[in-house]
């Protein structure tokens, strides 16, 4: 039986939660973390990039309506 896929969730107007396993490797092939749950960055105002930590709040991010969506696109 194989693992199950990893599975990345839009929060409505917030981050990414990626549920793994996971590897997250920077551009110069380093290991960031490694784990099974992490949240990253959707609104690009992060201060501790690629993980979400809260800003998207103080600037109002909005991902108008795609963290609602329900159908798939290829
Ligand atoms: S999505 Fe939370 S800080 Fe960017």
């Amino acid at each position: 039986m194989s693992e199950a896929p990893v599975t990345i969730t839009l929060a409505e107007n917030g981050w990414y939660t990626v549920e793994g396993p996971v590897r997250i490797v920077g551009s110069d092939g380093e290991l960031i973390r490694e784990g099974e749950k992490f949240f990253l960055c959707r609104c690009g105002q992060s201060n501790s990039k690629p993980f979400c930590d809260g800003t998207h709040k103080k600037c109002g991010f909005s991902d108008d309506g795609l963290g609602k969506r329900s159908t798939k696109e290829d």
